[in-house]
């Protein structure tokens, strides 16, 4: 049997070894961390914005009826690349309803849309660089797998445009624009976990999704 236990054992002390090491390098030294890829906007960038853009997507200003979908918090950080948060940065937030409909005047799905969802939401950092937004997991819609839009500015300037994606979806690798990373790194700091919240009675949901900007310190 002690056989058996020598690998894991080993296993476990590189894996050790890892976390050290990367310890040790942060600072100076400090590896770049993988930036977040760029994606298409695609088309459907409300072209009308909501009259309520908060961060909660799923109750539109005092409205007493939630939208439909499963309830997801959806949090993360917007850092540099070596890892420091980018404070005052706006992060906006697009995606379709539980309908596959978006808040777009071209949308598919139109006459099915879901009145109560926002559709599209704005969170502006602080020191931390975190954001939060609560949401729903999102759905396929024709041509696409699923997939949460984000664009962060900051100081009225574009950053970055990009896609979150759900991971372990079997959509994804169908879907022609998440194949168009071909980068396993890349397509894995777009590819997210939408993990079940423990003791959550009504199957609550988080995911948590980093955006590494490639700017420097001195350009925030
Ligand atoms: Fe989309």
């Amino acid at each position: 049997m002690s056989g058996l236990f020598v690998p894991n054992r080993r296993l476990f002390l590189s894996t050790i070894g890892l976390g050290a090491a990367a310890f040790t390098v942060r600072g100076a030294f400090a590896e770049e961390l993988v930036r977040t890829p760029r994606q298409t906007e695609g088309p459907f960038y409300p072209n009308k914005l909501p009259l309520d853009t908060d961060n909660d997507l799923i109750i539109i200003n005092d409205s007493l009826t939630p939208a439909v979908g499963e309830i997801t918090h959806l949090s993360g950080k917007i850092l540099d690349v070596k890892g420091e948060p980018v404070r005052n940065a706006l992060v906006e937030i697009w995606q379709c309803d539980n309908n596959g409909a978006y808040l777009h005047s071209g949308t598919t799905n139109r006459d099915k849309r879901d009145v109560n969802f926002q559709g599209f939401g704005r969170f502006l950092t602080g020191s931390t660089g975190e954001y939060y937004f609560r949401t729903i997991k999102p759905v396929p819609y024709p041509g696409r797998t699923p997939h949460i839009h984000f664009k962060i500015k900051k100081g009225g300037k574009e950053l970055l445009t990009t896609q979150c994606y759900v991971k372990g979806h079997p959509g994804n690798d169908r879907d022609g624009i998440y194949r168009s990373i071909k980068d396993a790194k890349e397509r894995a700091a777009i590819t997210v976990d939408f993990a079940k919240v423990k003791d959550s009675r009504i199957g609550e949901l988080a995911a948590k999704f980093d955006v590494i900007l490639g700017i420097t310190p001195e350009s925030k």
